[in-house]
């Protein structure tokens, strides 16, 4: 098909070129590139429609309000080789030509809106940026310990108000030097931020973390945490002994035990735990 319409556009380009747009001319560059486009499109859907299936199984945890029974695993059987590479990819491809009923979140596609984290084979993650596992079958459920709304899509209330009850936001005790001007921020201090604002607040940290499963009510939990310890390092906030002893509390802090589950399952690559001890450690010197 390509050759086809190289052979179509030869005269053309011919005469792009005849007519004074040289072989680099803008336009010569964009028909050359389509080229290109085309012809590489044809030779990945040419082996896939030739290559044997690569079948894999799905077992998704189902559970829906509208038939209140115990939940169930369902399988869904997909070929690899028709399917993306990522766990958000499988996703939606049975819920577009399988079950059109399968409830997940997802937004961005690429990990930036936090709203697809789920279970993975028993690890957190987002489905958009965890790679389809290999193996003949995957497991896939909701987040752990958390109440389920309908099949992957679980309540976030207590998560959300738990990040409110932090303030997260700036506070200050005196007007910015210049009336109605930012409050300026050396890169230095600046740079303190690094490592907790990137939090896209997609709870896999909280749900991992065995003392939030305990005791999701009373103990702050990683997540969080970390922004307590963001808005707390911020050169500019001025309310840094008020947010501490806000949270000096035996179950809001310190049923942290620094198991670090939180930093191996945050998709983002941040460190919660290693937050939580700089709180430890500014509330024994304050
Ligand atoms: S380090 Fe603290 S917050 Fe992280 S998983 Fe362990 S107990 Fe939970
Ligand atoms: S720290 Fe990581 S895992 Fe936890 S909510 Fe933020 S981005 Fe998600
Ligand atoms: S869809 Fe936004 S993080 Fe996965």
């Amino acid at each position: 098909m390509a050759t086809a319409m190289l052979r179509r556009a030869t005269p053309t380009i011919s005469r792009l070129v005849a007519t004074g747009a040289g072989p680099c001319s803008p336009a010569v560059r964009l028909m050359l590139s389509r080229l290109h486009a085309s012809e590489a499109e044809t030779k990945q859907v040419e082996p896939k429609a030739n290559a044997a299936p690569s079948m894999k199984t799905f077992s998704i945890y189902r559970w829906s309000p509208d038939n209140p029974g115990k939940p169930e695993l369902q399988e869904f059987q997909i070929d690899l080789k028709d399917c993306g590479p990522m766990v958000l990819d499988a996703l939606i491809k049975i819920k577009n030509e399988m079950d059109p009923s399968l409830t997940f979140r997802r937004s961005c596609r690429e990990g930036i809106c936090g709203s697809c984290a789920m279970n993975i084979d028993g690890c957190n993650g987002l489905a958009c940026l965890t790679k389809i596992p290999s193996g003949p079958s995957s497991t896939i459920t909701p987040l752990p310990h958390m109440f389920v709304i309908k099949d992957l899509v679980v309540d976030m209330t207590n998560f959300y108000n738990q990040y409110k009850s932090i303030e997260p936001w700036l506070k200050r005790k005196n007007p910015p030097q210049v009336p109605g001007k930012e409050i300026l921020q050396s890169k230095k201090d600046r740079a303190k931020l690094d490592g907790m604002y990137e939090c896209i607040l997609c709870a896999c940290c909280s749900t991992s973390c065995p003392s939030y499963w305990w005791n999701p009510e009373s103990y702050l939990g990683p997540a969080a945490l970390l922004h307590a310890n963001r808005w707390i390092s911020d050169s500019r906030d001025e309310f840094t002994n008020e947010r501490l002893e806000a949270i000096n509390d035996e179950f809001k802090l310190y049923r942290c035990h620094t198991i670090l589950n939180c930093a191996r399952a945050c998709p983002k690559g941040l460190n919660p735990g290693k937050q939580i001890t700089n709180i430890k450690q500014l509330q024994r010197i304050k």
